[in-house]
């Protein structure tokens, strides 16, 4: 059996899954999401452990197996958060995540010590504030006595694998998202870590995605319930795992996924790069290749706000008959039309990356009446996210990279109205899978290529993951979106004067 590991945002999701692919269980381990300021966003290093390490018991538990029958554990995990070690292995404070938008100073900055051009040649994208490299310069030049303790600079997953093994390592698809990474060589760049002031040895070596990384410790495998020794295999950033995950291994796939962020991502052979460093072209879980990436930062964000600042109504309902409160919330919003009657939604809670690199950019409902109901706004925002999605795809059409159709996964692959207006929206047909379990699902099978159940990545996501279902655009509220979708891009363009 094989086990794959989600550190997310909301949450450590932990899957089961057997050597022919199937899931046996399954765990979600929440945490809080931290933000002592606007704009600010941490977690504490240590939930992610113990919630992993609970996940991990969950599971083997729910499916009645033997711990010494796990052959293999990988991790997926949420990008560009910084983890700072000191020497004893102790983190000196709170990780900052890749949604936190205090760095707009810093990434200007390194980017105009590089020069925007040798940024994105480089490192495939220029810096932007969620990315690692600001972090590292913001707590250097905020908190000195911090930064001095550096001995390793680590992302999040590759902490809690630290944690399990008890070996500091980073892999490719993660390192990737650090701005301190060449992506082409595959391997840190000097000249990037001199921007931050950091030295190489404050990097831990770069495995790619399928090595095993270390053994499960003694202390590990008690704190798991599992026996010393399984192989820990290096796993991959988040959207390299869902790609993993969604079959996204050859030329000419893409898929689209709505977690907390909202992304398209399309297997690259070669790593192209956008000029204008809209997307980010990083290195896949799949050896010797990348993925070009755009991103929106607030997307299942955004319905998690709605419900969590509006769904009152909902969130009782759920409490009460256990029916989720997402599910709620998207049937009130098909009680809207396409176009949510003349109300849009600008999802930019916290400042957008693709295609503004924005962290000024704030969340808008424009063309609110009093002819509005509850239902329009909620699917403006359903809608909004959708558009912004869009924005990213018409980057990568631009880029030259053909989409014909996409893969959906995460939670907003979940709802049929979601997924029906992503593919209105899109213009394009949108596929929906057999296995629709996400990132925790790619590191599974991460592991299993780790291991020798399949011979490599690729193989392994081919074998398992198939294409089940397509939803097609509607030409009719396709047309009514193109129209709505004009608008939303200028009401950006006519706002961005005042966001700032
Ligand atoms: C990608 C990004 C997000 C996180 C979410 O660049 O910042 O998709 O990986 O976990």
């Amino acid at each position: 059996y094989l086990i794959g590991c989600d550190v997310g945002t909301t949450g450590t999701k932990t899957l089961l899954v057997d050597e022919q692919g199937h899931v046996l269980a399954r765990s979600l381990d929440e945490y809080p999401l931290l933000a002592p300021r606007p704009g600010w966003a941490e977690q504490e290093a240590d939930d992610w452990y113990r919630a992993t390490v609970q996940g991990i018991r969950k599971v083997v538990a729910e499916a009645g197996i033997r711990p010494q029958d796990v052959a293999g554990i990988s991790f997926s995990g949420q990008m560009h958060g910084s983890v700072f070690l000191d020497r004893e292995g102790r983190v000196i404070r709170r990780p900052l995540l890749w949604c936190d938008v205090r760095t707009a100073d810093e990434v200007r900055a390194i980017n105009e010590t590089v020069g925007r051009a040798r940024m994105i040649d480089l490192a495939g994208s220029p810096a932007m504030e969620g990315f690692t490299a600001p972090k590292v310069l913001w707590l250097r030049r905020h908190e000195p006595g911090h930064f001095e303790r550096i001995a390793t600079v680590l992302l999040p997953k590759d902490y809690v694998r630290f944690r399990l093994t008890g070996e500091r390592a980073a892999e490719v698809s993660d390192a990737a998202g650090s701005a301190m990474f060449d992506i082409e060589k595959g391997e840190w760049s000097k000249e990037l870590l001199d921007v931050v002031g950091l030295r190489p040895e404050q990097l831990p070596p770069v495995l790619r995605s399928v090595d095993v990384a270390g053994k499960l410790t003694a202390r590990a495998a008690e704190e798991t319930g599992l026996v010393p020794g399984i192989p820990v295999v290096a796993g991959g950033a988040d959207n390299a795992c869902g790609a993993v995950g969604a079959g996204v291994v050859r030329s000419g796939r893409a898929h689209v996924s709505i977690g907390s962020s909202g992304v398209v991502v399309s297997f690259a052979p070669v790593p192209s790069r956008d000029p204008g460093g809209r997307v980010h072209t990083f290195n896949h879980a799949v050896p010797g290749a990348w993925y070009v990436m755009g991103v929106m930062l607030a997307a299942g964000l955004s319905l998690r706000w709605v419900r969590d600042e509006l769904g009152q109504a909902e969130r009782a309902v759920q409490e009460a008959t256990g029916i989720d409160a997402y599910e709620l919330l998207t049937r009130e919003a098909s009680r809207s039309p396409a176009g949510a009657r003349g109300l849009w939604f600008l999802p930019y809670l916290n400042g957008e990356r693709t295609p503004h690199a924005d962290p000024y950019a704030r969340g808008v409902w424009f063309g609110l009446s009093s002819a509005h109901r509850r239902a329009d706004l909620i699917r403006a925002v359903l809608e909004g996210v959708a558009f912004g999605l869009r924005d990213s795809l018409e980057v990568l059409q631009e880029m030259g990279v053909e989409v014909s159709q996409l893969r959906a996964i995460g939670g907003g692959g979940k709802s049929a109205l979601w997924r029906q207006i992503q593919a209105d929206v899109l213009g394009i047909p949108l596929a929906r899978l057999n296995v629709d379990e996400g990132p925790a699902y790619g590191a599974a099978l991460i592991a299993g290529a780790g291991v020798g159940v399949w011979s490599d990545v690729a193989e392994a996501a081919d074998a398992v993951v198939k294409v089940n279902e397509t939803i097609e655009p509607d030409p009719q509220r396709s047309a009514t979106y193109e129209a709505s979708y004009r608008i939303f891009r200028e009401l950006y363009r006519v706002l961005r004067p005042v966001f700032e």
